[in-house]
């Protein structure tokens, strides 16, 4: 049984650990090794916790919990990508590589974008590396529109990134 529900500070060293692990298994030749190698179990559980422990701090964070966290989505506020209408953002998601295909990534974009349009957000977007065919496969099967590209540096490589948008309102996932 897999659970999605919002994330707890004891939730963080597991999303730490699907960041990390999910990370190099998606990006390995896409991003640059000393990069991925430099992610920390601790560096990314202290990150996602300061941003917990502020009241302030604008982001949703759930997780799929199979005993232990199997897979994480954070969503919030769009961080200025300069597209009318698309007030909100996925900023990540990722599920271990052995839970993909279960129908879990599903699961939590349908959670964080229900309770993004129960609080009033029109649109999402999300930015994903043009590479990552894996990504955009799983962002396009949801009914993502392609809006448009910019050029990132990640680990001192220039890389290009693709936005798909959702309509909150059509629930097609
Ligand atoms: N191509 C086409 N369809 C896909 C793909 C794909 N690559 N991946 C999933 N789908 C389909 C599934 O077949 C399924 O269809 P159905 O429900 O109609 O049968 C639907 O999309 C949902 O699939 P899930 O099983 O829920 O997908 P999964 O649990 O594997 O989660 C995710 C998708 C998050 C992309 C996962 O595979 C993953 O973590 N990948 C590596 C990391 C990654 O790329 N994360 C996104 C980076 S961008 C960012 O974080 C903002």
């Amino acid at each position: 049984m897999v659970r999605i529900r919002r994330a707890g500070l004891g939730d963080l060293p597991g999303v730490a650990q699907v960041l990390v692990d999910t990370w190099r298994a998606t990006y390995r030749g896409v991003v640059p090794e000393a990069f991925l190698e430099e992610l920390s179990y601790e560096g990314q559980a202290d990150r996602w916790a300061r941003g917990l422990r502020d009241p302030t701090w604008p982001g949703r964070l759930f997780v799929a919990e199979a005993g232990e966290v199997v897979g994480f989505a954070a969503f919030g506020p769009d961080r200025a990508s300069g597209f009318p209408g698309y007030t909100a953002e996925l900023w990540a998601i990722y599920v271990l590589p052995t839970w993909q295909r279960k129908g879990l990534g599903r699961a939590l974009f349908h959670e964080g974008a229900r309770l993004l349009q129960a609080e009033g957000y029109g649109r999402m977007l999300v930015w994903v590396l043009k590479e990552n065919s894996q990504g955009r496969g799983f962002y396009e099967h949801l009914g993502g529109v392609l809006l448009g590209e910019r050029e990132i540096e990640l680990g001192g490589a220039k890389l290009w990134e693709v936005a798909y948008g959702f309509d909150l309102g059509e629930q097609k996932w």
